[in-house]
């Protein structure tokens, strides 16, 4: 079998292409048994999938992986543990954005070490909710001091537009932006990422199998509508709507479904394989709460996209309306459609690691 490429964010930083989420962990998206979550970190370590994202506010998930890290020591020894990436978040509450102060900053990166077990955080990627909120650059600051004093390896964001990123850019060693970028949603293709290479900025994409509706199991369905219990299937389906609507969506996916056809390769795969050959992309994020899903996942690696799957692709894509504007303008508004699905103060909810 191919093994999962690596990429370095630096030349001393280096991590596997396919990283796996952690956000379906957090038991928003369906129950979650720890157990075996925890059991199976050791099959995508095993798959050569040694990187993993988090957040300080994906309930539960940051402990998860403490104790995924664990496990992984006892059974492939602690230098197989220590090669772990874990990129985790650091994502006030919108609430507290103007009232932040560096030590709720620095109690936040405590915690996560806390809840990982380790000493340093590998990847920390900064959010903020609300540009009009004053304090945005200060926290970018003070996460450069806490790199210096050895907290932080490496520094990241999630979530802001071109303009915010290259201001963060110029301030610290940013190494990262983890946005949506998929087949569906080509917003940071362009300047974004351009003024992102300039700045030796890796783009880490997730939303690459919107929340699970670029797979099979939506291929031929009728239009759910958008009463979803699982939060990233709410998300998505508006993805979905910008794109063009439920047909354009459907054609998407039927076009994906012939391409895997060909080579024994299922959606999943083919829409994995697009964003890690798409050269703004560094990496691809893929949701999973076990290693179930694995073995179909790993065949991206075998597909191959020739120009003319490339042209049909592109054909569909040039049809979609949308999303359109800066990366994550839609969601940034919290009065509008996607701005108000999201959960704004989850840290001091999560507080209790
Ligand atoms: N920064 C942000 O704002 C942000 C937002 C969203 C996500 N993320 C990050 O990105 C990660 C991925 O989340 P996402 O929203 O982009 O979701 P996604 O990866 O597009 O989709 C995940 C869903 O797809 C399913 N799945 C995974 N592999 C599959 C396969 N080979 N075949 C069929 N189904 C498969 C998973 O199923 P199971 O549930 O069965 O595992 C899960 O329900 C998150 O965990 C998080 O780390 C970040």
């Amino acid at each position: 079998m191919t093994g999962v490429p690596r990429v370095g964010l630096r030349p001393d930083y280096e991590i596997s292409k396919i990283i796996r989420g952690g956000w379906q962990l957090s038991g928003d998206h369906g129950s979650v048994e720890a157990a075996r979550a925890v059991e199976d970190i050791v099959a995508f370590y095993d798959a050569g999938i040694t990187t993993f994202d988090c957040a300080d506010i994906y309930t539960g998930v940051e402990e998860l992986y403490g104790r995924g890290l664990r496990h992984l020591a006892k059974l492939r020894g602690a230098e197989a543990a220590g090669r772990m990436k874990i990129h985790t978040k650091c994502v006030p509450d919108r609430d507290k954005l103007g009232r932040l102060t560096r030590d709720d900053l620095a109690g936040t990166i405590q915690r996560s070490l806390r809840r990982l077990g380790r000493e340093r955080l590998d990847l920390v990627q900064f959010h903020w909710w609300n540009y009009d909120a004053p304090g945005c650059m200060e926290a970018v600051g003070w996460l450069g001091e806490l790199q210096a004093e050895g907290l932080i390896d490496r520094i990241g964001i999630t979530n802001f537009d071109r303009a915010h990123m290259v201001s963060i850019a110029n301030a610290v060693d940013l190494v990262s932006a983890q946005v949506q970028f998929s087949l569906l949603d080509r917003r940071p293709a362009g300047p974004f990422a351009v003024d992102a290479a300039t700045h030796g900025v890796h783009i880490l994409c997730y939303g690459v199998l919107a929340g699970g509706f670029l797979t099979d199991a939506w291929l031929g369905q009728p239009d759910p509508g958008h009463d979803f219990e699982n939060r990233s299937l709410v998300k998505y389906r508006l993805v979905i709507d910008e794109f063009g609507g439920w047909d354009a969506f459907q054609d998407l996916l039927a076009l994906l479904a012939s391409i895997g056809d060909r080579q024994g390769a299922d959606v999943a795969a083919v829409a994995v394989r697009a964003m890690l050959d798409d050269p703004f992309a560094s990496a691809v994020i893929v949701g999973a709460r076990y290693a179930r899903h694995l073995p179909r996942l790993l065949k991206a690696l075998e597909v191959t996209l020739e120009d003319s799957d490339w042209s049909a692709i592109r054909s569909l894509q040039r049809r979609a309306t949308g999303p359109g504007g800066d990366v994550y303008e839609l969601e940034r508004d919290a009065t509008g459609r996607h701005g108000r699905i999201m959960k704004y103060n989850l840290n001091a909810v999560g507080d209790a690691g």
